[in-house]
């Protein structure tokens, strides 16, 4: 358990302790039946006393003399499942059954007061009616010296103490002869019944001495009566319960209306005391009977005394009481207060423990954190030296490049002379023409790349000229597009060039330079615009209500697709998206320069849905330009017309279709470049011996080695799209095209990558820049030696040659017993068995041809020639009979194709073998 597992239970504890309210371990449920003085001074006595005890409850519900009502407050005290009840049943009778019932559901009862007509009662506290009845009488005869008129007022009938009341009293009267009972009324134990009882009372009779109610109240109702008759004094009335206070039976005997009283005790604090030794099993009598006494003028003033004394304490009691409420709530909030505060004292010595190990463990780390920053600024410093050290390394390295770049200048232009002289000779052959203008396009590049690097570099240096001039960059762009148009026909590409109409296009730029933007974007554009792609420019004018202050050039291109982590990018110097992407690298570098150098902004975006765009903005008025002498724009168009798009539009010009050149008597060699001069080239290089097919990319070599099935391949490696690697990978796998040897050309030189040439099954690795009698020679040994290997080991054993793959061991397998199966069929060809092998009727033809040398026909032939000799030496079939066995339709033209394949006719070879078996 750890430090706050521990926090978190002390703190549940603290707040269980602290939220504890006393559950009472007794509730005591008191049944009054009326509602009067006598009952309220009751109920004070029971919940005085209620309160020396811990854990007490009690609840009083009271009715006004109504039994109906009290039976559902005992019902309500049952189901409450109260500990005990006390109850005054207000009648006897009507009362029993539900006491009983409290009683026999093992609930202590105690009855006081009144009772019930049943011992199913746990104790009774109260006074002694009879005795009390008994007193009232013996008082009345001796007051009255045995003679005179009584009138009774009883209480409520059916209510023990009216019953018992009246029996002690007739007991004691009847002892004397002379005192007559003139009447007995009940008057419910109530004022005014008494009252009204009496009014009819004192009509009836003259002559009364004295009037006996069973308490002080109806005493006093008859009293004023007798008053309202004006005969108060002609009699003498006499009550019970002699409570104090003002109009109470001790100020009536006080004031001369009653003659007498005697104590009827309310006993609260009794009955509680005995409730509780109940509940606590401690030994308690059953019947508590309380003292009575009279109370007439003799004693009234006393015991008025007396009760005054009794109340002031009872009042000085409460007020005890009350205060230790107080002080009790009192205590009650302090605990909670000092709970809480433990809690918060714990909280925070649990929380100053973690703060105390954080900042241990702080320390610790601190330590090591700043150990860590020393190694880290050590390397910083380090990194910071090192990348001085790059960075003269490269400016190094850019001078080198510099300085190089223009020692090439000057041979490339010594070269591009003479040859610019040498293709003006009229007395070339069109071979001789056409190698010296593969010379000429290629040094022109060379230059072109040369002059980038320099202009690149002078931009670098803040050295690069910029001469403005005004120009209308509409007409420029347009006659700069007469360049375009050539090689949008030749690769299918859909150029179209759109302008805004309503502003003229003026601006100051420099010539030379605008022209180096558009056609590095415009080269780019059809670089990678695939065939049937579109390129779609527009020229636009940004501008607000007052003026034109920016135009708007934008080259759209689809197909190529331009990921959002090279785009950020793309501007960088000899950034290539990918090694497989021609190109130094430098030219958007380089347009981007320019654009600068014009204050304008180059961006680009790309997505599969609009493509690539570059969109470019060039102010209309550079602040920093001053009028200069105009230089013109046009003139130098040769110079930049020699780049790639203008070199691709020659190259296309000089496409010689395939399907023309192709013939099938040579041998076929599929180049697959990227490079249409090396494709060129190459073709110059073999066309001759060799009929020459060529792919510009991966997925086109690969389309046409299937559909040609070429002798040799030969594949740059390096190429954008399906790299020459995967291209002769996938060659490779392809039943068609698995035999073929492929020769990977490359520039790359690394031994890994011939070994991964290697490894995907190129059967020869030749680096550039080659020799193109390697080449040559190359393409024909492996020619020879495939026609070697065919030769030497002829059709029958080839398929256990150890440089034929696999898939090929399989398909002449797969071949021959297809031949033997179907072999009687004469109808049986080679399309039925090309579609078989699941191959066009060509793909079989030079499938077959390049592994066994003959024709699929002659395959056929053979097969069934020496399935027929094997026949004719084991069988005793005739000459004719194997014949069509082996599926010839004559006998003279079996007997013809057997003498061609072996020499001998099949009679000869019967008879020179002895005849068939
Ligand atoms: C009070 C009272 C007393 C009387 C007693 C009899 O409710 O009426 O006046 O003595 O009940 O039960």
């Amino acid at each position: 358990m750890n430090r706050i597992h521990f926090i978190f239970i002390l703190l549940l504890f603290l707040i269980f302790c602290a939220c504890r309210r006393d559950t009472p371990t007794y509730r005591i449920g008191v049944s009054q039946c009326s509602d009067d003085e006598w009952r309220h001074r009751m109920n004070q006595e029971i919940l005085r006393e209620a309160m020396f005890y811990d854990g007490v409850e009690v609840e009083i519900r009271t009715v006004k003399d109504d039994t109906e009502k009290q039976k559902q407050d005992i019902r309500y005290f049952i189901d409450q499942k109260v500990d005990l009840i006390i109850v005054a049943p207000n009648q006897a009778a009507p009362l029993t059954a539900i006491v009983e019932e409290a009683f026999d559901k093992g609930i202590a009862v105690i009855t006081f007061d009144r009772n019930i007509l049943s011992d199913k009662y746990t104790a009774f506290v109260g006074a002694d009616n009879y005795e009390v009845g008994k007193s009232v009488g013996n008082y009345i005869a001796s007051m009255l010296k045995g003679k005179g008129n009584i009138v009774e007022l009883t209480g409520l009938a059916g209510s023990t103490p009216a019953i018992d009341r009246h029996q002690g009293f007739i007991t004691a009267i009847s002892q004397y002869p002379d005192i007559t009972l003139l009447c007995q009324e009940d008057a419910g134990w109530l004022r005014e019944l008494a009252e009204e009882k009496m009014d009819t009372i004192l009509s009836r009779f003259n002559d009364i001495d004295v009037v006996y109610a069973q308490n002080d109240r109806m005493a006093a109702g008859a009293y004023q009566a007798a008053l309202r008759h004006a005969r108060e004094d002609d009699m003498s009335f006499i009550g019970i319960d002699a409570l104090p206070g003002e109009g109470y039976g001790l100020d009536l005997v006080n004031k001369g209306v009653l003659e007498a009283t005697f104590i009827y005790p309310t006993g609260g604090d009794r009955v509680i005391q005995i409730a509780m030794d109940i509940l606590e099993g401690r030994s308690y009598s059953r019947e508590t009977i309380l003292n009575t006494a009279v109370v007439d003028p003799t004693n009234s003033h006393v015991m008025t005394l007396q009760t005054r004394e009794i109340s002031e304490l009872d009042t000085k009691i409460e007020t005890l009481n009350n205060r230790i409420g107080i002080y009790l709530s009192r205590y009650a909030t302090q605990q909670i207060i000092l709970y809480g505060s433990l809690f918060f004292l714990l909280l925070v010595a649990g929380l100053l423990l973690i703060v105390y190990k954080s900042l241990r463990t702080k320390n610790r780390l601190n330590a090591e954190l700043s150990k860590q920053k020393i190694q880290l600024e050590t390397q910083r410093d380090q990194l910071i030296e090192l990348s001085r050290q790059l960075e003269e390394a490269t400016h190094a390295k850019l001078v080198f490049f510099t300085n190089i770049s223009h020692d090439f200048r000057t041979p490339l232009t010594l070269v591009a002379d003479p040859v610019d002289h040498l293709l003006a000779d009229r007395t070339l052959s069109e071979e001789q023409s056409k190698l010296l203008r593969l010379i000429k396009r290629n040094v022109d590049i060379l230059l072109r790349l040369v002059n980038q690097i320099l202009d690149f570099r002078k931009y670098e240096n803040g050295k690069l000229e910029f001469v403005p001039t005004r120009i209308n960059l509409l007409q420029s762009l347009q006659s700069w597009n007469a360049s375009f148009e050539e090689a949008a026909r030749k690769k299918h590409i859909h150029f179209t060039f759109n302008h805004t109409s309503g502003s003229d296009f003026d601006l100051n730029a420099d010539p030379e330079k605008m022209e180096r933007i558009y056609f590095n974007l415009m080269s780019n554009a059809f670089k990678f615009t695939p065939e049937n792609g579109k390129i779609t420019v527009c020229l636009s004018a940004s501008e607000s209500p007052e003026r034109v202050w920016a135009y708007r050039l934008t080259v759209a291109n689809t197909g190529s697709l331009i990921s959002s982590e090279h785009i950020r990018s793309i501007f960088d110097r000899f950034y290539k998206i990918d090694m497989h992407h021609a190109g130094s690298g430098i030219g958007l570098a380089l347009v981007k320069a320019f654009v600068e150098l014009h204050g304008g902004t180059i961006s680009v975006e790309s997505d599969e849905k609009q493509g690539t765009i570059f969109t470019v903005d060039i102010p209309v008025e550079r602040t920093d330009i001053s009028g200069q002498t105009a230089v013109s724009a046009i003139a130098d168009t040769d110079t930049v017309s020699v780049q790639g798009v203008a070199t691709s539009s020659e190259l296309l010009l000089e496409e010689i279709s395939e399907e023309e050149s192709y013939d099938t008597t040579k041998p076929v060699v599929l180049v697959i470049d990227d490079n249409a001069d090396i494709r060129s080239y190459v073709h110059s290089l073999l066309h001759a011996d060799y009929s020459v097919l060529e792919a510009a990319n991966g997925i086109e070599g690969i389309n046409k080695a299937m559909k040609y099935v070429p002798d040799v391949i030969i594949s740059d490696i390096m190429m954008p799209g399906l790299d020459g690697v995967e291209c002769c990978r996938r060659l490779k796998s392809e039943l068609q095209t698995c035999h073929i040897p492929i020769i990977l050309l490359t520039a790359c030189s690394l031994d890994e990558q011939r070994i991964q040439g290697y490894d995907v099954g190129a059967d020869s690795y030749i680096s550039k820049p080659f020799n193109s009698q390697v080449l040559v020679s190359r393409v024909r040994n492996l020619l020879d030696s495939t026609q070697r290997i065919k030769q030497v080991m002829g059709e029958a054993s080839m398929i256990t040659r150890e440089n034929v793959c696999d898939m090929d061991k399989d398909f002449v397998a797969r071949f021959k017993s297809l031949i033997e199966k179907q072999m009687n069929d004469s109808s049986l060809n080679v399309e039925d068995l090309g579609k078989e092998m699941g191959l066009s009727r060509v793909q079989l033809y030079r499938k077959i041809k390049s592994l066994t040398n003959y024709s699929p026909n002659e395959l056929l032939r053979i097969t069934r020639l020496k399935k027929a000799t094997s026949l004719l030496s084991s069988t005793s079939l005739s000459i004719a009979e194997i014949c069509y066995e082996v599926g010839f339709t004559s006998p003279s033209y079996f007997a013809k194709c057997y003498k061609e394949q072996y020499g001998e006719s099949p009679s000869d070879y019967l008879k020179r073998t002895g005849g068939g078996g």
